[in-house]
């Protein structure tokens, strides 16, 4: 495993979590893994996270403030070892573009749950249950590919 890139809908306020959280576990385990993260849409392309993923992140001591946003395209399919969706809608949307090398981050803990879409919260509200869902996943998934236990205590 060499690379991971993570994928929602708008790459501004969940994939950039998980890309956040997967650098900071990978750097401290000395794994040189690449993590990148993508959205299906476009709408987005070129900005930052979101302020509130931006914010919980920062609450969590990891640094996403200069990511961009950028829309998956199919080279990425072959690109990167393991596509990840942060939901079930980004996953049937990356098979319908022909991903085969595709799972979702529910794979991984909270019985297979969709990490909620945060477009429609109400402020910060929400983002910490966010961060507490990506964060368990990404360190299973980590532990079952890089073959270490990874744990956020
Ligand atoms: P994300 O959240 O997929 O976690 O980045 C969203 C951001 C923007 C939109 C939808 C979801 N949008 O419709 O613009």
């Amino acid at each position: 495993m060499n690379s991971i890139l993570f994928v929602c809908l708008g790459n501004i306020c969940r994939s950039p979590i998980a890309e956040g959280v997967a650098r900071k576990r990978l750097e401290e385990l000395n794994h040189d893994i690449i993590v990148d993260s993508a959205g299906t849409g476009s709408w987005h392309v070129g900005e930052a996270p979101c302020k509130h993923s931006v914010k919980v992140a920062q609450n969590h001591a990891v640094d996403i403030s200069n990511l961009r946003a950028r829309q998956v395209k199919k080279a990425d399919f072959s690109a990167f070892d393991l596509i990840v969706a942060l939901d079930q809608s980004n996953y049937r949307d990356l098979k319908a573009l022909g991903c085969q090398n595709l799972v979702k981050l529910g794979d991984y803990g909270f019985e297979g749950a969709d990490v909620p879409d945060p477009f429609f919260f109400d402020g910060f509200e929400g983002f910490e249950h966010v961060y507490a869902m990506i964060e368990s996943c990404v360190d299973r998934l980590l532990s079952s590919v890089c073959g270490d236990t990874i744990s956020s205590s």
